[in-house]
């Protein structure tokens, strides 16, 4: 029998069948509409407008707000890059923290994800960590591109903002990225960053995640439109995030009335493929930067031991533990301490003295990188000699 025939079978199967009560067949279209909190803004503090980038996906374009603070601390001031977290878009709450950044005299990158808010792209609402990766690759080439190069900002003083899924990212952007990156600011939550709740459902509902991906491509494949899962919904639901009550009122209370894009609370099936097998953490060592962790322990289902392995593999880590629940940390009395602790660590690592020992430290790193690896070669060089003789 021809191997491949299972595989076929299944994949017919997959196209043809409503198999799975969870999909929701697509499309989700882009609604271009200029929403109320979207727009220029022209504060006492700092000026916001919308800018346009290019993504490495040929002719799409992505989009951020600029912050430009009329007291810099420094003038090209330093720059704080942010990426939000999964499935959400930059008029989620991003105003909020962006906006004191800017108060105290940072510039700040606002960026959104293809398919997400202001930036192009389709299916709309599809989160992959390996295309994610590479718009904060593109955030950060035209941070130390175009928006340096117009005396925007100091590109030898960038730090980047990520919370949940996004602080993974800006972990790994972080590691990948020694030289130019003097500060990171990850919020994460074992629950979310690292896709505990979907390994904790156990093997089947990972395979069932799978399966829809698995679905979802071949739709695409057939000039199908996209089939999407819900994102966030109660526990017990068919949701890439369970929340209860209590979370799911604090997730959408920073959401907007209207959202850019059209967006809708249902992410691309496409994603259950790619989930399981992303592992920021393990980023973590190569990390020269400090690193401010930001945790909200309370009312989370799985337990801290993920968070604390990162924060004890991260060579320059602070941890500041926050007693409440994961989106809790945008408004509040919880949004006013966690802002206040990150611009006084944003402050103090962007300042020229301390950046400039960062960027010394990296130096120093990488040299070592390659001495180590020059080694490696030797020893390796040695071996073959020695397989000669
Ligand atoms: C401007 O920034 C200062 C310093 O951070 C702050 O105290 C003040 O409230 C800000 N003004 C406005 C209008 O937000």
């Amino acid at each position: 029998m021809n191997p491949l025939k299972p595989l076929l079978l299944l994949v017919g199967a997959a196209i043809v069948l409503p198999w799975d009560i969870a999909l929701i067949p697509g499309p989700v279209p882009r609604i271009n509409l200029q929403t109320e909190n979207t727009g220029p803004l022209d504060e006492p503090n700092y000026t916001r407008e919308s800018v346009l980038f290019p993504s490495v996906e040929q002719g799409l374009q992505l989009e951020a707000w600029v912050y430009r603070p009329k007291h810099p601390a420094a003038s090209p001031p330093p720059v704080v890059v942010m990426g939000h977290g999964l499935g959400a878009q930059k008029d989620m709450g991003l105003h909020n923290y962006a906006s004191r950044f800017a108060d105290s005299g940072l510039a700040v990158f606002v960026f959104d994800y293809r398919t997400f808010g202001g930036s192009d792209g389709m299916p709309r609402n599809w989160i992959s960590p390996r295309r994610h990766l590479q718009d904060w690759r593109s955030a950060l080439l035209y941070v130390a591109t175009g928006l340096s190069a117009d005396g925007s900002v100091d590109a030898a003083r960038v730090a980047l903002w990520g919370t949940s899924f996004g602080g993974g990212h800006a972990l790994v952007m972080a590691g990948e990225q020694k030289d130019a990156i003097r500060a990171v600011v990850p919020f994460l939550d074992g629950k979310l960053t690292l896709q505990r709740n979907l390994k904790t459902r156990g093997v089947l509902a990972l395979l069932r995640g799978a399966a829809a991906g698995l679905h979802d491509h071949v739709r695409g494949a057939l000039g199908q439109p996209a089939a999407y899962v819900r994102l966030a919904g109660p526990v017990g639901s068919n949701s890439l995030m369970q929340l209860d009550e209590y979370e799911l009122e604090s997730y959408f209370s920073k959401h907007p009335k209207v959202y850019q894009g059209g967006w809708r609370n249902q992410a691309r099936a496409a994603f259950g493929l790619e989930a399981s097998s992303y592992r920021p953490i393990e980023s973590v060592p190569h990390v020269t930067a400090p690193v401010l962790y930001i945790t909200a322990v309370k009312d989370t289902l799985c337990p801290q031991e993920a968070i604390q392995a990162a924060v004890a593999s991260t060579p320059r880590a602070r941890q500041i533990v926050m007693p409440c629940t994961h989106f809790d940390v945008y408004r509040g009395k919880e949004f006013e301490q966690v802002v206040e602790a990150e611009t006084a660590f944003l402050l103090e690592h962007l300042a020229p003295e301390a950046a400039a020992a960062t960027a010394a430290a990296a130096a120093a790193a990488a040299e070592q990188d390659s001495a180590a690896a020059e080694q490696g070669a030797a020893v390796a060089g040695g071996g073959d000699a020695h397989e000669e003789l």
